[in-house]
């Protein structure tokens, strides 16, 4: 599903150079739930932006589903994010002028067969992340954790086979974060979706099948 190989980025700010990802190497099969860990600068992000198709590495090949995702056009490379991979941050934002079920459907507006399978499916991953009864809130009318959810169903409409999650429980009370992780898991196995999350809590990442650990853009297994 995911091979990275030798992957490396470096960032020069003025004359310090910062290894962010260092030559970092990857297996992930599809249908695998895991997490990485990694103090705050220790190069998740940068990792998951390469993975991602977001940042272009310096060296190293990132293959999904056997397509070495830097050496096609920016066409494809779009399109494929478009199709297969989504990211989940910690500040998903909803557009605050929508309703949650607007805000779910907007990943499918330029879509080119707009019909009612997609408003079938919205209704579903509402109910599924638990938000039925706000489905004409906006999200000034919706807690965090609630937002989080529709926005966690937004990023599932375009049915992707790959969710990067980037400290997606991040800024949650405890219990939230694992209902959360809880829901990733039900996705994760009613669905085949490959997850990779990243986390700052070593205690959530064990509700996960396999844990990385990042250290100055090195990752290791945990
Ligand atoms: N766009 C950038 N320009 C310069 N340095 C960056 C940039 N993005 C990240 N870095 C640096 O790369 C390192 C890894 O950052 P990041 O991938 O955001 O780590 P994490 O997500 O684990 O906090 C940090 O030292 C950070 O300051
Ligand atoms: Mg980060």
């Amino acid at each position: 599903m995911i091979e990275v190989k030798d992957l490396s980025k470096t960032y020069k700010v003025g004359t310090d150079i910062v290894k962010a990802v260092d030559n970092v190497s990857l297996k992930v099969e599809k249908g695998e739930f895991l997490s990485i860990v990694g103090h705050s600068g220790s190069g998740k992000t940068t990792f998951l932006s390469l993975i991602g198709g977001l940042t272009k590495p310096d060296s190293g090949t990132v293959s999904i589903e056997g397509t070495d995702i830097w050496s096609i056009s920016d066409n494809k490379l779009s399109e494929l994010r478009n199709l297969k991979i989504n990211f989940i941050y910690q500040f998903s934002s909803l557009i605050p002028t929508l309703d949650v079920i607007e805000n779910v459907l907007l990943p499918t507006a330029f879509s080119r067969d707009k019909d009612k399978k997609y408003c079938d499916y919205a209704m579903e991953l509402i109910e599924t992340v638990g938000i039925q009864d706000k489905i004409k809130s906006y999200p000034s009318q919706l807690s965090g954790g609630q937002q989080r959810r529709a926005a966690i169903a937004r990023a599932f409409i375009n049915r992707p086979s790959i969710i990067l999650a980037d400290e997606p429980t991040g800024d949650l009370d405890e219990e939230t974060e694992i209902e959360i992780m809880n829901l990733f898991k039900e996705m994760n196995k009613n669905n085949g979706i490959t997850f990779l999350i990243v986390t700052h809590s070593s205690e959530l990442a064990k509700h996960t099948n396999k844990q990385y650990r990042m250290l100055n853009g090195k990752l290791n297994e945990a």
